[in-house]
Order: structure tokens, then C-alpha cells, then sequence
């Protein structure tokens, strides 16, 4: 059996790292006609050393096999260009199914492509919806679902979007979280080997993630963040490492004076936002697991604090994740600054919420997923 792997953005790495340890796993028993062959292929969605290959590193993912090298676009032209391109490694690989994970463009383009040549189609992370249209990836959830044949899901609730969106039953997987199975395999690598933030006394630093076009495109609505932010960080400080977009949109902005720009600081002694580049994951992950919160607009932190059992609180108006508010730490606070502030000083004083770790979120996700593909394919 051959299978394609699809990658293309940050978020996409720790999902696919799993996948792939499981199927070098399983092949390392296997005599040659029942291996399964896989192919990497990276869109070069995102291509900047800390967005992309800080990760091939720290999670030791072998080099992609195929690099479509898209780069940025509108989202027009970045799905185009990546159908395109994948196209052509369809038809000269032909596989028997592609695998595709989370809900990013490369997602969504690979998906539209598999689905046109009628090959099989795997997507990880299925069913999870916020209900806004206005968010590009709920398009790319929605389409990417609609075409999938082997549809894995992280929770229930998922389970239940799917079948209300009229997916058949008996294609959906209700498997548990990869990203989580990747958060529990180097959680102890991270505490043990990173070095760079040991002057940092632990819970007593904030961790702020926030690249949402609808937060920090706006003026407006980025000025606010950044002012309740400015009233948290009076009494905590914040550490920031901010995506490329969002570094972009300070300098546009001119909103540099908001900020710290060094490391160079004993932390704990410290007031103030102090912004860093993207961090690679291990040094990522060290700092969310030592945070005292997190405050972020991602969907995949959402879900890692929660298994990390870290207080969160998002800075969107939905979810696509309810079962970490549901069953978790998180708390949606919206851009609402009075609410923002509020939730984190309640979490200072000690009222931060408790939650409990979601059904299958057990670091075996990859494992129930290859064992459904060889079942069906091989055995
Ligand atoms: C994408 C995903 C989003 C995910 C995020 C994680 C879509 C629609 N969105 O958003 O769901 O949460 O990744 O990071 O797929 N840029 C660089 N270097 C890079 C990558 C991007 O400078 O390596 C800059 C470029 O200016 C680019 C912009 O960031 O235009 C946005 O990149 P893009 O890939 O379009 O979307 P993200 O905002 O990263």
C-alpha cells in the first residue's frame, strides 16, 4: 500500500510527526508486500526556518520526500498553486490514499485534488466546527470533510458535526488527538533539554500566542488586545512569540513601543510584554508547560493546554474546540478588554479553572488510526 502525507503549515508537523512513527512502527515487523509505503509531501505553505523546518529538527520528521514550494498568496492563489502542483505528484505517484490533517489551505487544496482523481481520501482531525464562515479554516474543515473517506476525529462532538452534515456513519473514526500524542511523547525532552529560559522562575510568566487576521489585521481591534495586555502584564510578565504576520502588522502598525525586544532580562523581576520570534516546539512547549496561563488565539493551544492541564483563555469569539471548554482549562474571552483582564486576574488569584483530560486524549491516537488503515487495506 502507498499513502501520501500532506503537510504545509506550522500546526501540521506535530500532527503528522505520530502518523509517521507509527507506520515506521508497524513496517519494521512486516515482511515487504504488506509495508506501507508512505510519501511526505510539504506544500512550503509556511517556509520560514522557525515556521517550518525548526520543526522537521525538533521532532525529527525525515525531510519531506517532495517539496511544492507555494509559499505565501492569497487564499486563492495558494490553493491553486498547491492543487496544481499536487496534482502532478498524483498522477506520477499514484497512491492509494492521501492522508491530510487539521484545516489549513494545504488541507483544503490537496483535499479538492484527491477528491477529483478519486483517490482515497484520510482527513485527521475531522468533524471539529466553529459555525463562522467567516474564519478560513471552517471552509477548509467543511470541504475537507465533505470529501473524505476515513474521517478521525478527536471527540464526540465531532462525531455527532459529521453525522448531522449527513457523513456515514461507518467513515467516521473516533480515534483521540495526535497533537497530543506528540505533546506527551516530548514533554520530559523539553523540560530536560531546554536551556534558554532557566532564569525564568515557572508559573510566574504569562504565555501570549495571537495571529488571527480578524485580531491582529484590524487596528483597532489589535490596539485593544495589546491595551489589555498592557494592564495583565503590570502584574505578570508576558512572554510573546509572535508569528510572522503578527510582527508584520506591529511594525505596520507601529506598535513596537508596546513591547520588550530582548530576552535579556531576569523575567521574574520583570514587567512588561517581552516579544520573541516563532519559537521552535520544544522550546515552545517547555514554556506553555511552565506558564502560569496562556492567553492565544490558536485552536491547537487550546487543546494542548488542556492536556497539559494549564488554564487558557482564548481571545476568539468561538471555538472550534468546546470540548476544552466543556471538559478543559479554556475560557473564551473574545477581544473584550474588561473580560480579558478579569479572566486573568482570576487565574493570578488562584480561581483558574481545573479541568480533566477528554476522552482518547491518551498519547495513542496515531496508533488507532494506522491500525484502521492496515485493517482495511492490508490485512
Ligand atoms: C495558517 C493557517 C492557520 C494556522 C496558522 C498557524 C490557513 C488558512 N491558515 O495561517 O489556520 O493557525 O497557519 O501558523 O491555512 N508568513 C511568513 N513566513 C512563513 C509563513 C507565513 O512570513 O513561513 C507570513 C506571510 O506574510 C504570509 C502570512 O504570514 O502571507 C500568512 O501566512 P499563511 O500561510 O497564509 O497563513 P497563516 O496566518 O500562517
Amino acid at each position: 500500500m502507498k499513502i501520501i502525507l500532506v503537510v504545509g503549515a506550522r500546526p501540521n508537523f506535530m500532527k503528522i510527526n505520530p502518523i509517521i512513527n507509527k507506520i515506521k512502527e508497524y513496517n519494521f515487523k512486516q515482511t515487504k508486500q504488506r509495508i506501507l509505503k508512505y510519501i511526505l509531501v510539504h506544500s512550503g505553505q509556511h517556509y520560514d526556518f522557525n515556521m517550518s523546518d525548526s520543526f522537521f529538527k525538533d521532532l525529527e520528521i525525515p525531510p519531506p520526500d517532495i517539496h511544492l514550494g507555494v509559499g505565501s498568496g492569497t487564499h486563492s492563489e495558494q490553493t491553486g498553486k498547491i492543487m496544481i502542483a499536487f496534482e502532478n505528484v498524483c498522477f506520477k505517484e499514484k497512491p492509494d490514499l492521501v492522508m491530510v490533517v487539521g484545516d489549513v489551505n494545504s488541507t483544503l487544496a490537496c483535499s479538492i485534488t484527491v477528491a477529483k482523481l478519486c483517490i482515497p481520501l484520510a482527513h485527521v482531525e475531522a468533524g471539529l466546527r466553529s459555525f463562522d464562515r467567516t474564519m478560513p479554516e471552517e471552509i477548509n474543515r467543511l470541504v475537507t470533510d465533505s470529501l473524505s473517506d476515513f474521517l478521525f476525529t478527536t471527540c464526540r462532538g465531532a462525531n455527532e458535526n459529521l453525522k448531522k452534515e449527513g457523513i456515514p456513519e461507518n467513515n467516521i473514526y473516533l480515534v483521540g488527538n495526535v497533537m497530543v500524542d506528540t505533546l506527551y511523547k516530548y514533554r520530559n525532552l523539553a523540560e530536560l533539554k531546554i536551556e534558554k529560559f532557566k532564569n525564568l522562575k515557572k508559573k510566574d510568566y504569562v504565555l501570549l500566542t495571537l495571529h488571527r487576521p480578524s485580531n491582529v489585521d484590524s487596528k483597532k481591534t489589535f490596539q485593544e488586545i495589546i491595551e489589555s495586555l498592557v494592564e495583565i502584564s503590570k502584574e505578570i510578565p508576558i512572554i510573546f512569540p509572535a508569528h510572522p504576520r503578527t510582527q508584520k502588522m506591529i511594525e505596520r502598525f507601529e506598535f513596537y513601543n508596546f513591547f520588550h525586544k530582548s530576552l535579556n532580562y531576569h523575567f521574574s523581576q520583570m514587567k512588561g510584554i517581552f516579544l520573541l520570534s516563532p519559537l521552535p516546539y520544544l522550546e515552545f512547549l517547555y514554556l506553555m508547560a511552565n506558564a502560569k496561563f496562556i492567553l492565544t488565539d490558536s485552536g491547537g493551544i487550546q487543546g494542548e493546554t488542556t492536556a497539559l492541564g494549564i488554564p487558557c483563555l482564548t481571545l476568539r469569539e468561538n471555538t472550534e474546540h468546546p470540548i476544552t471548554i466543556e471538559e478543559g482549562t479554556n475560557i473564551l474571552v473574545g477581544v473584550d478588554k474588561e473580560k480579558i483582564i478579569n479572566e486573568s486576574l482570576n487565574i493570578l488569584n488562584g480561581k483558574g479553572k481545573i479541568g480533566k483530560i477528554p476522552e482518547l486524549w491518551d498519547g495513542k491516537a496515531a496508533k488507532r488510526i494506522i491500525e484502521i488503515l492496515i485493517n482495511k487495506y492490508i490485512d
